[in-house]
């Protein structure tokens, strides 16, 4: 068997870069782990930024950010009780940043692909990768009826996430991780209650809380807790009152929670991005801090990037783009590692109890008096948040 390219992996990234090689024309093959129905289960926030809705639409693929709560623009900062609203849209004419929950999105494009006659796989076990730094790279796996199978290709997309095969591939030597912990713990809790008004962030003594919209009737919340926590020691109790107190919102209505878990706020970048004729999207090459809400807007940058390369070699023989990939996404990286490194700290420097505590936390709050007082400041952020820098595009 053969194609041009084999995606590994059908989350966001996988199944953007099987739907935009589509769109062009381009024959390929997704090798997901999985069964259909796990896939769709993840649940993960999603702010899908400015730049990435325009991404899609430039593609023809506009519905599949459709589904979540919309966004008007404005985010709520709730310093200490007291509320400070931020746009962070930055004027321009055309479509603005959609909530879309990351399932949400997945099953979109998930029913995009199949219904355009793509092929996906699922319940592939044993991923292999081989001869990857030859012209035609072969990819092996085993279906779920038990037989073996062989892919020759042109190109592999690393979609497969932060635990996946295709970082692994790459050899020892080759690539460098870089890894930061910031030694925060979240613990995040969905739960059939009603919606805010705007996204919100609430910065206390007590610790980082925030409120997002999950739907018309859900909401996602979010609590700083110690790295590592267990989720059975949050029972529904002691959430609602963290909450309440960090949200400075006595009346905050509670309801059933449906899902409880904790995780650690870290980033982590894999250098280069290509090896051979493998690409790394998405979290198989980074994971960020959830602050900025970044993590799933740079795996869509990434697929876009590698289609358009993946189109000019094909159709034109032109390999420059591909040759390019790495440097151009790690560029975008790397400013996205650094906005939501700098939100992560502004947010959570505010109940530190270390020695320099008190001297991070004052930081901490000139540096939100900032964000909400100066237009520079409110404007620089804005471009952060739609990911429409135009310096960063090349
Ligand atoms: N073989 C085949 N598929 C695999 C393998 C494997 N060995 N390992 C993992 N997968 C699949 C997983 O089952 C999953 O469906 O690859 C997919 C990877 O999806 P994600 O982890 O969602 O990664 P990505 O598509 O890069 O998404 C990036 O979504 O998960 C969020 O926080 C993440 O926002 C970020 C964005």
């Amino acid at each position: 068997e053969s194609t041009t390219v084999v995606v590994i992996g059908a989350g966001p990234a996988g199944l953007t870069v099987a739907n935009l090689l589509r769109r062009c024309g381009v024959d390929c093959v997704v090798l997901e782990r999985g069964s259909r129905a796990h896939v769709a289960r993840r649940q993960r926030a999603g702010i899908v930024e400015t730049r990435a809705v325009r991404m899609f639409e430039s593609w023809g693929l506009a519905d599949v950010v459709r589904g979540g709560p919309p966004h008007d623009g404005l985010l709520e900062f709730r310093i200490d009780g007291e509320s400070r609203f931020v746009d962070d849209r930055d004027g321009s004419a055309g479509s603005g940043a959609r909530l879309c929950p990351q399932q949400v999105l997945v099953e979109n494009l998930t029913a995009a692909h199949l219904a355009d006659g793509g092929d996906l796989r699922y319940e592939a076990a044993d991923v292999s990768l081989h001869d990857l730094t030859g012209d035609r790279p072969t990819v092996r796996y085993r279906a779920a009826d038990g037989t073996r199978h062989s892919i020759s290709c042109d190109f592999v997309a690393g979609c497969d996430g932060e635990h996946g095969v295709t970082r692994t591939a790459v050899p020892e030597g080759v690539a460098t991780v870089h890894t930061f912990d910031h030694g925060i713990g979240w613990l995040t809790v969905l739960a059939d209650a009603p919606p805010p008004a705007h996204p919100l962030l609430a910065v206390s003594p007590e610790g980082f809380a925030a409120h997002f919209p999950r739907g018309p009737r859900s909401s996602r919340y979010y609590l700083q807790c110690p790295p590592d926590d267990d989720p059975g020691a949050w029972p529904d109790d002691r959430v609602w009152d963290a909450l309440r107190t960090r949200l400075a919102d006595p009346a905050l209505v509670p309801g059933p929670i449906t899902d409880r878990e904790t995780f650690r706020l870290r980033g982590l970048v894999h250098e280069p991005m290509r090896h051979g004729q493998l690409f790394l999207v998405g979290d198989a090459a980074h994971i960020l801090s959830p602050m900025g809400g970044k993590g799933m807007n740079l795996a869509l940058h990434d697929a876009d990037l590698f289609v358009r390369a993946v189109r000019d070699a094909v159709r034109g023989g032109d390999d420059t783009a591909l040759r390019d990939y790495s440097r151009r996404c790690l560029r975008r990286v790397w400013s996205d590692q650094e906005f939501s490194h700098w939100l992560t700290r502004t947010v959570h420097e505010a109940g530190d109890d270390t020695d320099s505590g008190p001297f991070l936390r004052r930081l901490a709050r000139a540096r939100l008096d900032r964000l909400v007082t100066s237009p520079g400041a409110r404007h620089a952020f804005a471009e952060l948040m739609t990911g429409l820098d135009p310096a960063r595009e090349e």
